[in-house]
């Protein structure tokens, strides 16, 4: 085939230009590959678009019923496989536009009046995303649900808690899950927060200062279900801040998964051995029989890293546009799409492997002696007979320093005339004042980790993410 009888679709654009485009440079900047993914929001766009010229008598009442029937077709027929999309068009815009006239003739040549592929496009990323964004959130709270439902099991199985990762205080498995909870509903307030600044429709603002022809634009707004129309068109065109705000939600949330999975996969080691993922999340090794690792948790903290990088890659498309289209912003959708796949085969991955995951409660108990981590309880417990907190604390560090040089793991194992040495404070209820499960059931301030106020905080997140 020579060159110039290769196939390239003629763009919306052709009349300006003398000659065809370049096949290659066409190919570059078109981005019907990526945004093929709005076809069915970008139908819908049409449709209320058409409706809306209809009643303003911009075009004919029967040739607007025409486009939205006709639009109805090519959506079902793409549903169904029948018609496939044109992937040599420049984008889902204009493989739509010659679909529908190709069918109608002049009738769909209509459709584009008083309109422009910038808002076009405006429109159909915020449709995408109005419905894309709670199927999200529903997937996060799913991974919620197994978390609470695991916690629940869990109020009473003490671990160790850990600040700088050492052992600090006991808490229980149940109180850890409850706090990976707390901060997956938290992302799921972000990105309704983020919803509620993308409700608004910049439909009729035309390439980038609306147009002569009488739209309606607060009718097409309703249509299409956004509570309002955008306020200034420019602005509307320009305007990549709910790109921005949803993959920044994707990148925290996914943050906090591989900050879960960071936990998951050193529990996993040998040498903490408090959980035993399931085989079925597990994979082998093709050299060391022995071997059983946790390549999921692993692959969600680094995909993590896609979704930081997706932020960073919008985030510096814009640093540098001029107001207000420029065809930089096609590149927009392709990473904020990335970062939504990723989150979500993720939290699916997440919520599998915790739900099949067993813990090693022994382990976990046997954990909480060894690092004294009854030290704070000790010197609260001097603190509640009336002592000054600084002396409870030097009181109580020298009491741990104590054990260690007697070879003791616990501050339980000195007698209580050892413990008077350090304070006649002591009497014989600090023993059952520091076992784990004591110093648990007595943190329970709103927050803590005691059963019952986990019970609550349990109670709380499941009303919340309802
Ligand atoms: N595919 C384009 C995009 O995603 C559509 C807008 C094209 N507009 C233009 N003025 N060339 O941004």
């Amino acid at each position: 085939m020579r060159k110039e009888d290769k196939k390239t679709s003629k763009p919306l654009w052709a009349g300006r230009l003398s000659e065809k485009p370049e096949e290659q440079a066409f190919a570059f900047q078109a981005s019907i590959n990526i945004d093929k993914r709005l076809v069915f929001d970008d139908i819908e766009c049409s449709k209320a678009h058409a409706v809306m010229l209809g009643k303003q008598g911009i075009i004919t009442k029967d040739s607007a019923s025409k486009i939205k029937n006709e639009l109805d077709k090519i959506a079902a027929e793409i549903k169904s496989g029948k018609l496939e999309i044109d992937t040599t068009q420049e984008d889902i815009h204009s493989f739509l536009e010659s679909a529908l006239t190709e069918r109608l003739g002049d009738i769909g040549k209509m459709v584009h009046a008083g309109r422009s592929r910038n808002d076009q496009v405006a429109v159909a990323f915020r449709l995408f995303l109005k419905r894309t964004v709670p199927v999200l959130q529903s997937e996060i709270s799913f991974a919620v649900n197994v978390l609470l439902d695991t916690a629940q099991l869990h109020v009473t199985s003490v671990m160790p808690g850990y600040t700088h990762l050492q052992r600090a205080q006991p808490v229980t498995l149940g109180y850890h899950l409850t706090a990976w909870a707390c901060a997956l509903q938290r992302d799921i307030t972000r990105f309704s927060d983020a919803l509620t600044r993308l409700d608004e429709c910049p439909l009729g603002s035309g390439a980038l200062a609306g147009t002569t022809l009488p739209l309606d634009r607060k009718t097409t707004a309703a249509t299409l279900g956004f509570s309002r129309s955008t306020l200034n068109s420019m602005d509307a065109i320009a305007d990549r801040d709910f790109a921005i705000e949803i993959s920044s939600a994707c990148a925290v949330t996914m943050v906090h998964l591989s900050r879960f999975c960071e936990d998951i996969i050193l529990w996993a080691s040998e040498e903490f051995k408090f959980i035993e993922l399931s085989d079925s999340w597990s994979t082998g090794s093709s050299i060391m029989p022995q071997k059983k690792n946790p390549d999921f948790a692993e692959l969600i903290r680094g995909k993590t890293g896609r979704t930081a990088g997706n932020l960073v890659t919008l985030l510096t498309l814009l640093k540098g546009l001029p107001y207000a289209y420029n065809k930089d912003l096609q590149e927009d959708k392709e990473s904020l799409f990335d970062s939504i796949d990723t989150l979500s085969v993720c939290l699916k991955m997440f919520a599998g492997m915790i739900k099949d995951a067993s813990f090693n409660l022994k382990r976990m108990k046997a954990a909480c002696i060894g690092g004294f981590l009854e030290a704070t309880d000790t010197a609260e417990y001097l603190v509640k007979k009336g002592l000054p907190f600084r002396a409870a604390h030097e009181t109580a560090a020298k009491i741990v320093r104590d054990c260690i040089e007697k070879g003791f793991k616990h501050i339980s194992s000195l007698n209580i005339a050892e413990l008077k040495k350090h304070s006649k404070l002591f009497e014989e209820d600090i023993y059952k004042a520091i076992t784990p499960l004591a110093c648990i059931k007595a943190r329970n301030l709103p927050g803590g980790p005691a059963p019952k106020e986990v019970r609550r905080q349990i109670r709380i997140l499941r009303k919340k993410i309802l």
